[in-house]
This record gives C-alpha cells, sequence and structure tokens, in this order.
C-alpha cells in the first residue's frame, strides 16, 4: 500500500478522460499575434486567423490598453503584494471599481482575481453565512437556469444547501420560473434566481425583462424577498447599444450582476456591482476577495482603460464595427445553407454539427485552412448538439469573414453538412 496507488488510480483517470476522447490539456501554443489591424495568432510557422476568442472588441491588443498596462505597473509595481485589507487597496483597483459602479449605474464594484472566484464568492455569501456569528441565514430556495456556467453551479455546490434547497428551471423558461417560485413561496424565507446574462455555448440572451417581472411578483411572497444574480461575462462591453450587456438589451436590472474582464474588455479579472449595502456585506464576506490576491496593477491599468474606452467615441465605434461584422456574417451565413444551434443575435454563433466526430473533423479542417474554431461537445452540450463555436470580433476585417465563411461552408460540404444547398 502506498500513495502510488493513488497515483496509478489518477493514471487511469486521466487514461479514461483520453480515451473518451474528451481531454482538454493538449492545448495549441501560441508564441505570438501578428501586428496586422486583424492579429493572427502564430502557431509553429504558420499564423492563424482567430474565430475562438472572446476577445470580441478586439481590446487585447488595443495600444491604449497597453499603454495603461505599462504605466500601472510602473507607478504600482508587477503584482499586488499582498491581499487588500492586509497591505491595503491599491489606488488603481479603487479607480477601477469607481469606473465599473459609474458605468452600471450602481453604487459601489468590487474587482476579484477572475469571475470563476467572483461567483464562487458572491453565490456562497448570498445563500449561506459565513460563520456561525453571521446574521445571514440559509433558509433559502436556489433557483438556478439548466444551461448556467460551470462558476454559477460551483457557487451553488460551495454553499452546501440541502438538495430540495436547489432547483433548476428550464434553459430560458421565465414560466417554469414562476412555477419552481410558487411552489417554494410558502416553504422558505427567501428566493435567490441566478443565470447566465448570454449563454456561452448558444449565444442567445436570456428573458431577463420577463424574469425580473417574476421576481417582482413574488418578491412580496416570500418573508426575505427574491433577489436576481446574473452572471453577464458575454454581455458586458459587448452586449447592448452601448455595450452595458443583457441589462441594456432587456431594460431592466439584477440586483447584484457579476461580469469579467476577461473577454470583451480585452484584460483579466472579474467583478460584481450592487447597491452599498450588498457590496459592503460582500467586501466583508467574501473569501475570494478576502484572502487572495486581486488582478495586478498593471492588469486594473488595462481594464480601467477598456471600461472608460468604452464610452468615449472611438469604443463604440469598435461597439459598432462589432455589430456590423456580425451582420456581414450573418448575411454569408444566410447563404451557406448551415443549421445554427441557436438564433444567436450576439458575436457567439454556434454552427450545429450534430456529431462529436463530425465537429471535431470540421475543426480540424477550419485549422488546416488556417482559421481556429472550437468544437463543443457532449457534456458540455446535450448529446447530439454537438457544435462549432464560431465567434466574431470587432478586429475581423470584411476579406476575413468572407474567406472563414467559404472554408466553413467548403468544410461542412466535405462532411455532409450542408442540406439545403450553398450559394457561397
Ligand atoms: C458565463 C461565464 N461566467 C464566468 C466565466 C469565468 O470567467 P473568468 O475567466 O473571468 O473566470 C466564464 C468564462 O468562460 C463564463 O462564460
Amino acid at each position: 500500500m502506498s500513495r502510488n496507488n493513488f497515483i496509478s488510480v489518477l493514471k487511469q483517470e486521466v487514461d479514461r478522460i483520453d480515451k473518451a476522447k474528451t481531454s482538454k490539456r493538449f492545448e495549441k501554443i501560441i508564441t505570438g499575434f501578428t501586428k496586422e489591424s486583424s492579429p493572427k495568432a502564430i502557431i509553429g510557422k504558420e499564423k492563424y486567423q482567430v474565430f475562438n476568442s472572446n476577445d470580441y472588441l478586439g481590446f487585447r491588443h488595443h495600444p491604449l490598453l497597453k499603454k495603461a498596462e505599462r504605466e500601472a505597473s510602473e507607478i504600482f509595481g508587477t503584482g499586488p503584494g499582498a491581499v487588500r485589507f492586509i497591505s491595503g487597496s491599491l489606488k488603481i483597483h479603487r479607480d477601477l471599481e469607481k469606473a465599473l459602479a459609474k458605468f452600471h449605474k450602481r453604487d459601489d464594484a468590487m474587482v476579484f482575481s477572475f469571475s470563476f472566484a467572483t461567483n464562487l464568492a458572491v453565490l456562497y455569501c448570498l445563500i449561506a453565512g459565513q460563520n456561525k456569528d453571521s446574521l445571514v441565514d440559509n433558509n433559502v430556495i436556489v433557483i438556478s437556469d439548466a444551461l448556467n456556467h460551470r462558476s454559477i453551479i460551483d457557487g451553488i455546490r460551495v454553499a452546501n444547501l440541502p438538495k430540495e434547497q436547489r432547483a433548476i428551471f428550464k434553459l430560458m423558461d421565465p414560466v417554469h420560473l414562476e412555477e419552481v417560485l410558487e411552489i417554494n413561496k410558502k416553504i422558505y424565507k427567501r428566493a435567490l434566481v441566478v443565470t447566465d446574462g448570454v449563454f456561452s455555448m448558444l449565444g442567445e440572451y436570456q428573458k431577463l425583462r420577463e424574469i425580473r417581472t417574476i421576481i417582482d411578483k413574488y418578491d412580496k411572497e416570500y418573508v426575505n424577498g427574491v433577489l436576481l444574480v446574473v452572471d453577464d461575462a458575454h454581455g458586458v462591453g459587448i452586449a447592448g447599444k452601448t455595450g452595458r450587456g443583457i441589462e441594456e438589451i432587456e431594460g431592466v436590472k439584477a440586483d447584484v450582476l457579476i461580469g469579467t474582464f476577461g473577454k470583451a474588455f480585452g484584460a483579466d479579472g472579474g467583478y460584481v456591482v450592487a447597491s452599498q449595502t450588498v457590496i459592503d456585506y460582500l467586501r466583508e464576506s467574501c473569501a475570494t476577495y478576502i484572502y487572495s490576491n486581486s488582478i495586478s496593477p498593471g492588469t486594473a491599468g488595462a481594464a480601467l482603460a477598456a471600461v472608460e474606452l468604452l464610452d468615449q467615441a472611438a469604443g463604440q465605434k469598435i461597439l459598432a464595427q462589432s455589430r456590423t461584422n456580425l451582420a456581414t456574417f450573418s448575411a454569408l451565413m444566410s447563404k451557406a445553407g448551415l443549421e445554427f444551434a441557436a438564433k444567436s443575435q450576439h458575436a457567439i454563433q454556434p454552427v450545429l454539427v450534430g456529431d462529436p466526430a463530425k465537429s471535431k473533423a470540421l475543426k480540424e479542417a477550419l485549422f488546416a485552412a488556417g482559421f481556429m474554431v472550437t468544437s463543443i461537445n457532449y457534456p458540455v452540450v446535450p448529446a447530439g448538439r454537438d457544435e462549432i463555436r464560431v465567434q466574431i470580433s470587432a478586429a475581423h476585417t470584411q476579406v476575413d469573414l468572407e474567406a472563414f465563411a467559404i472554408a466553413l461552408t467548403s468544410a461542412a460540404k466535405t462532411l455532409g453538412l450542408v442540406s439545403n444547398g450553398s450559394n457561397l
């Protein structure tokens, strides 16, 4: 008997994953990007046009963000030094929080090392108290959309509620949500509804207006009301007329809104915005904020530059370009004869393949043609709903979009995926 027995179990587990063809660790190594206005990833000796990045605005290569990153690290150093309650907050972190509060029209904001850590801690703290002295109890029904991101699922898991206090409502189905709220109204003191703003596998917008209306109706039915928490990682910065995300699309607000800098904002890190009382409570309670470093000063500088840029004419022009590019891609696809997993109006465009081997083959054929896309398979999507996730960026040119559409259609034809003929 020895720990080697356990290590051999780990080996068998990795072999099992490899055999199931679901391994993710063989990542492509990108050695740099070309300096074109539409930067291509360099892998080996080749360059590849990136159609699988969350950098929807092309901000990660923006000179203003790079400059702000350099300047912040000159002033504050390359790392945060310690967690904020020990060593103090760097002004750049507070400036970023104030800018976020203003951007999302909230009282205050909190920045975390990444938004997975934001969801883990925020959900835990809103579901359960932190210790035996806490006045927050877990007399709550938590209701989560069926397709919510893993960070939401884990945030609920760590709160360790009994099974009956965790409910799932069907994907984007407010009627089902209402049923769950109705059934539980006499049982629990409060309810917490949590959802993605934009579903990352489908690009679909959550029906937030309907959800808000139902929640407001049921707020009176629970002693301590109903709280709406939205993770809008794929919405902030890119969705809506001015990039405010799902709230702008749907014209309603969450009680607690979580976002990331790691996608449209072109940097890294997570955040939450809410009323002052909620943020004060979270700042006193979130373990991944209190006991874990914040983002580096350089990253905070880049994130701040991104939030500010988006509200300037130059940023709004880039946002408008992202919409033009999406319209161009959609027009090209309307002639391509391909099926989509959802009718997305977001930069995420899910091409339905319906078979794991074919979706991988399509991804590889596109890679051979110089384009990077992602093959999404079970269990991330239901079996038989395998897809190629295409992500359109403001940085793509008309030429990139046309070349990609032709390559996609021709590879899909070879695999027998074009049913109604293609005019491309
Ligand atoms: C909906 C959603 N929430 C949270 C995250 C995590 O973001 P971060 O990289 O900032 O941890 C992601 C990233 O894929 C996401 O899609």
